[in-house]
């Protein structure tokens, strides 16, 4: 059975990672049904006079998963962010994103392996926002719930427990804002109790940009509200060779999205030259949710492998390969493994 999975190429180096990463999924012999929504962010608006048309959000609904390239955000003005909408309509309230090396890619240290759990639903990066005319005055609200953190911070320990991690950093600002990140970590605190086997701190987020930059080796999983995991995953992105790597999950009870922590990159965007890498790995997360393991396992070896060799890796990791060649490389790799069997 074919699996069916919502596909959104969006826009800018989007459409071109996400040809190569279906191109490779394909070739690992999982057999898929698309279904393909092109009119997304600002194509959506042009087509259908809206960013995101409810068809998207229903078929996600019933398929339970789906592959997305990145979605410009206009700044300052303008439409809404896809992205932030598809996560609170479909309640996709984990945000995982495994910030670890890929052999071979020059980054300022070696063997970090981090894991950020981001709140995908509340904080500031709601946008619950206003702005007085008369005053001239602008308000942003951070609306944090105690449903909302307990639920991420069990994620986060729940995966750290069936994956043997070591320890989770709970990052927060509850000396300042305390009602919102100090009930996000009152509950840290609270749920540390019942997962005696994984050690559990905390640290306020100007202290934690420093620690990271300087001891990332110190730190294994980190779990924190929306708007610091937005930053600190760039941050950690960059400490394992920059965002051409780094993959997302966007997870809830009924549906997951994955995506490259990454955004469309206008500055690159039509020429050929995009790392797909991150959301080829955002698909080796997506194979083992579809409990397609094996493939999985078997795609992760290839990208490793790519990297270790040298061979054809794209521009930011210091290569000379376009997208194409990058894709033709790896999916020569999987079917020689495939032979090799
Ligand atoms: P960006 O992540 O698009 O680009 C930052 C830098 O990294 C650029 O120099 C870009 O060329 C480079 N880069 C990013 N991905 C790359 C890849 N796969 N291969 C090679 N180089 C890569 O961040 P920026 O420029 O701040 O955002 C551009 C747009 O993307 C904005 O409209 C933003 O709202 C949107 N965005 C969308 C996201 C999503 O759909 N999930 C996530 C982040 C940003
Ligand atoms: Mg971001």
């Amino acid at each position: 059975m074919a699996h069916a999975v919502t596909l959104i190429p969006g826009d800018g180096i989007g459409p071109e990672v996400t040809r190569a990463t279906v191109r490779v999924l394909e070739a690992t012999g999982v057999a898929f049904a698309w279904e393909t929504f092109d009119a997304v962010g600002y194509k959506g608006v042009e087509q259908h006079g809206m960013p995101l048309p409810e068809a998207v959000v229903s078929s996600i609904r019933r398929n339970g998963v789906a592959l997305k390239g990145p979605v410009t955000t206009p700044v300052g003005k303008g439409f809404r962010s896809v992205n932030v909408s598809l996560r609170q309509q479909l309640d996709l309230f984990a945000n995982v994103r495994p910030c670890k090396a890929l052999p071979g890619v020059v980054t300022p240290f070696a063997d970090v392996d981090l894991v950020i759990f981001r709140e995908n639903t509340e904080g500031l990066y709601r946008g619950i926002e206003y702005y007085d005319d008369r005053l001239e005055v602008a308000d942003s609200i951070a609306r944090v719930t105690r449903r909302g953190s307990q639920r991420i911070i069990r994620f986060a320990f729940e995966y750290a427990q069936a994956h043997s991690r070591r320890a989770i950093t709970l990052v927060h600002k509850a000396n300042i804002l305390k009602a919102t990140t100090g009930m996000f970590l009152e509950e840290g605190r609270r749920l540390a109790r019942e997962y005696p086997d994984v050690t559990f701190n905390d640290c306020i987020i100007d202290n934690m940009a420093l620690q990271l930059v300087m001891r990332p080796h110190a730190h294994d999983c980190i779990v924190t509200t929306n708007l610091f995991g937005d930053i600190l995953s760039d941050l950690c992105a960059g400490l394992v060779g920059g965002l051409g790597t780094v993959p997302g999950a966007n997870v809830g009870d009924a549906a997951a999205i994955f995506e490259a922590v990454h955004g469309s990159a206008p500055d690159i965007a039509g020429q050929g030259i995009a790392n797909p890498t991150a959301l080829l790995q955002s698909g080796v997360m997506m194979l083992r949710y579809l409990n397609e393991d094996r493939a999985a396992d078997r795609l992760q070896q290839a990208i490793i492998d790519s990297y270790s060799a040298g061979a054809a890796l794209t521009r930011d990791m210091g290569g000379t390969a376009d997208t194409e060649t990058f894709t033709h490389n790896l999916i020569a790799r999987l079917s020689a493994q495939h032979q090799s069997r």
